[in-house]
């Protein structure tokens, strides 16, 4: 793989996407990681992110020099490309001024980076320190006006640097210096396509799952759709899809999944309806991780009751059903820590509330992927199209959406509200242009209002509407006025007990997209 090495910054999924972008494929690993334990993946070239530090502040992350002596060619971003010149013996310092946004640069011709690319280009920067001295044996290939070195590289080493953001779709010509690195720096082969995700995960699975059944947890949304397929794909009937009717969909999804999985894609599924079993399990609880482990459990729960159906079904002649599939993807594993020291944001009912007692081996094979990665095999797989493209819908359904306990009268006002804020955006053609928009019922706050003669004591319902490009950064989306004004009037019309409708207006940071 190209290792992505994360200094703390946003940034370092975008890189490993833009990476695999240009087809090559890239993990992330956390600049704690020990330069021996990354060399141990074998890594074809190392990727160091742009951090929030200084280099020479106290305690500031920083990697073992070593990794520029390996002969593994390595670019460094921003604070990466600053660490890597302090390593080597140049000089980073404070310059006095902040270059912030679109910079105009000028960059040489004779460079590996920017072959192919003018040169005067403007690039997005976003730094405080610079490297003002490059270490003996680079080449000094850019310069701004505040700026003299802004990007240099030693091609006998292999080592690139650039103080900007490649990664970022506001430095235009970007994406090519990432692909000259790849291509021409580190001499690596475009092969990671989806055609060969698909060959490589379905011997996987096979490899994985042998001769034993599995069965799968359908959502209904994009991940577990592809990964049904995918394993589909490698075990056939081997494969039985269960969806469960935890109590905590949207209006109508559950007839929806029975629709589309039996008839276009040929894929057995069983509806099971557990929503009892959740809401007895919610009773009083209030507080958001607490709900997240108890319906991460309680899926789990519901599989293994599912598990035992089957086998007394089968009789004599069942083989064991050991195996469980599950879509997680990347961005799930990165974010819930996944082992290698990132900061756990949400436990995702999918991945950190799983019990320790799970009497399932998982089979993951969407693991290492992006979600725009998925969408592209799901169509390869020849999943419909309005489950590719489907909005994200998250795990744990409403039950993260109703602020406070979850009881089945609260499930339907949100329900009913949700109804018509779907219908609205999608009579207003607005489904392309937000990533998703939950609505979410405050079910412990009430204020007054005034309908007809009489006066009333309701509950606001939140509408958090989100541009976004991977979940990990968003902003609220500006809904035309008239649109918002339509829903909150059929809203607080219609749904008995909700008098008020409220926008979310918070990007991602500082909040996140859903309220728990
Ligand atoms: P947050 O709230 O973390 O959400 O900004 C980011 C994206 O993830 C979805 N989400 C989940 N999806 N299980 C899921 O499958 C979960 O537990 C979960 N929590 C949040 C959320 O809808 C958004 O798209």
């Amino acid at each position: 793989p190209v290792l992505v090495v994360d200094f703390g910054a946003q940034y370092a999924q975008l890189i490993a996407r833009r990476v695999r972008e240009a087809k090559v494929y890239s993990e992330i690993v956390p600049h704690t990681m020990p330069v021996a334990k990354m060399l141990e993946k074998d890594p074809a070239a190392i990727i160091l992110s742009g951090g929030p530090s200084s280099v020479y502040a106290e305690g500031a992350p920083s990697i073992d020099a070593e990794i520029f002596e390996a002969g593994i060619p390595v670019l460094g971003i921003c604070y990466g490309f600053q660490t890597m010149a302090a390593a080597l013996g140049g000089k980073v310092g404070r310059t006095g001024t902040r270059e912030y946004g679109h910079t105009d640069t000028k960059v040489e011709s004779e460079s590996c980076l920017f072959a192919g690319t003018p040169l005067d280009q403007s690039v997005w920067m976003s730094h405080g320190d610079a490297v003002q001295a490059a270490p003996e044996g680079f080449q000094v290939t850019a310069s701004t006006k505040e700026t003299p070195v802004a990007a240099f590289e030693d091609p006998a080493r292999k080592l690139y640097g650039l103080q900007w953001h490649p990664e970022v779709k506001h430095s235009p010509f970007g994406q090519k210096a990432l692909e000259n690195f790849l291509y021409e720096g580190a001499g690596l082969e475009p092969t990671w396509t989806s055609g060969n995700i698909i060959d490589e995960q379905v011997e996987k699975i096979r490899a994985q799952v042998g001769d034993k059944q599995v069965i799968c947890a359908l959502s209904g949304g994009v991940d577990s759709s592809v990964a049904a397929a995918l394993v589909h794909k490698a075990v056939g009937d081997q494969l039985t899809c269960f969806f469960i009717d935890h109590g905590l969909l949207r209006a109508g999804e559950r007839e929806q999944v029975e629709q589309d999985y039996a008839s276009s894609m040929g894929i057995k599924v069983v509806t099971i309806d557990e929503s009892k079993r959740f809401l007895d399990a919610l009773a009083g609880v209030s507080e958001p991780e607490a709900k997240r482990k108890i319906i991460g459990r309680e899926f789990i729960r519901s599989f293994e009751a599912a598990q035992r159906q089957l086998l007394a079904e089968a009789g004599d002649n069942a083989k064991d059903i050991e195996f469980l599939v599950q879509g997680t993807l990347y961005p799930d594993v990165v974010e819930s820590g996944g082992g290698e020291g990132t900061a756990n944001i949400k436990s995702h009912h999918n991945v950190g509330g799983l019990p320790d007692d799970l009497t399932f081996e998982l089979v993951e094979p969407l693991r290492d992927l992006f979600k725009d990665e998925v969408r592209e095999i799901g169509r390869q797989l020849g999943v419909p199209e309005k489950i590719v493209a489907r909005q994200p819908f998250p795990g744990p359904g409403l039950g993260i959406r109703i602020i406070g306990e979850v009881t089945f009268d609260r499930l339907e006002t949100l329900r009913a509200a949700d109804l018509i804020v779907r219908e609205e955006l999608t009579a207003a053609g607005m489904d392309e242009e937000i990533w998703q928009c939950p609505v979410v019922l405050l079910a412990d706050v009430r204020s007054v209002g005034v309908q007809g003669d009489g006066r009333t004591y309701g509950h606001p319902i939140v509408l958090r509407p989100v541009s976004s490009e991977d979940a990990m950064t968003a902003d609220w989306t500006r809904l035309p006025y008239d649109l918002l004004a339509r829903i909150s009037n059929r809203i607080t019309n219609s749904v008995e007990e909700v008098n008020r409708v409220v926008l979310d207006c918070t990007s991602k940071p500082p909040g996140t997209i859903e309220w728990e």
